[in-house]
């Protein structure tokens, strides 16, 4: 019976989906086979899930009805796909890819027969369930699928269907975003202790001053202007150190960097 899922790739991010698919219960563990490339993570995430870890997935392929592509995208050229491509029992075989920026034509050549080609961007913060998944498929997803999808994908978090010419704005977003969110929490506690406060209460203040007003604005259903400007007295300390923001272009500067994350994006993924 094909019921299985299988991952090519066991790192950072495989490791993210298998963990929540086992803590939802999407799928046990004996459904879950990995693949990896010539370090130790397939056995590593074998060894702390209890899944199944495989040199090749060939000899399971009758099993499998899911397919994720967790590699690194340079590293998908360098596998052996040649059984997915000619073999018929690979046409109702759903293909998940969280390969970033590659597209479903790109790896429709690697599996032609495939029905389903999903693309998907997901980020770090679904490694503890809190990401944002956006997905794309090239065509309409019978219901079945869509369902089973929003399972395996929910289990990261959020999830988006958009249309796949949205994905490099999405990357330059949510996918690269926690990056910038870091390095603004990295800013916020050097400021701190800048003006005399212990490293680790900076950090702490720091950490939890972004989750409390992300909290804050998601609940309140207001604007993020409107929270901003709530705690914006006139002459007060936060308008001294928003000017300041302002007259380094800091709101511009975030804008100008996720359009150009965008266009790389947009480039890698052409080349
Ligand atoms: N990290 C993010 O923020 C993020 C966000 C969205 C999307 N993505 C996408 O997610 C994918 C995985 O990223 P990651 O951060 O999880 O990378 P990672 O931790 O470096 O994991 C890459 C995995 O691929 C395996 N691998 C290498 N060569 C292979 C081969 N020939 N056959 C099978 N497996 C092979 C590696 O195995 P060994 O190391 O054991 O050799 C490792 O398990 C990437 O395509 C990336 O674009 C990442």
């Amino acid at each position: 019976m094909k019921n299985k899922i299988a991952f090519i790739g066991a790192g950072k991010m495989a490791t993210a989906i298998v963990k929540g698919l086992i803590r939802d219960n999407v799928y046990s563990p004996d459904s879950i086979l990995c693949t990896c490339g010539n370090d130790s993570t397939g056995t590593l995430l074998a060894n702390e899930t209890g899944i199944t870890f495989t040199d090749t997935i060939e000899p399971y392929l009758k099993n499998i009805n899911i397919l994720v592509l967790a590699c690194k995208p340079q590293q998908i050229g360098q596998i052996d796909l040649t059984s997915f491509q000619d073999n018929d029992i690979t046409a109702d075989l759903t293909i998940i890819s969280i390969l970033a920026g590659t597209t479903i034509d790109r790896l429709r050549m690697y599996f032609k027969n495939s029905k389903y080609i999903i693309r998907t961007m997901p980020n770090t913060p679904g490694q503890i369930g809190f990401g944002s998944t956006a997905f794309a498929s090239s065509v309409d997803l019978d219901k079945k699928t869509l369902s089973h999808l929003e399972n395996i994908l929910g289990s990261l978090g959020s999830i988006y269907q958009v249309k796949e010419s949205e994905m490099d704005a999405i990357t330059a977003l949510s996918g690269s975003g926690p990056a910038y969110v870091f390095e603004f929490i990295s800013a916020l506690s050097q400021g701190g202790i800048s003006v005399g406060l212990d490293p680790i209460i900076a950090k702490k203040l720091a950490i939890e001053t972004i989750i409390g007003s992300a909290k804050l604005l998601e609940e309140s259903g207001h604007e993020s202007e409107d929270l901003r400007d709530a705690v914006t007295s006139k002459g007060g300390t936060t308008e001294v150190a928003l000017k300041v923001l302002g007259s380094g272009g800091f709101k511009n500067l975030v804008i100008e960097a996720i359009q150009k994350a965008k266009d790389h994006s947009l480039k890698l993924s052409k080349s």
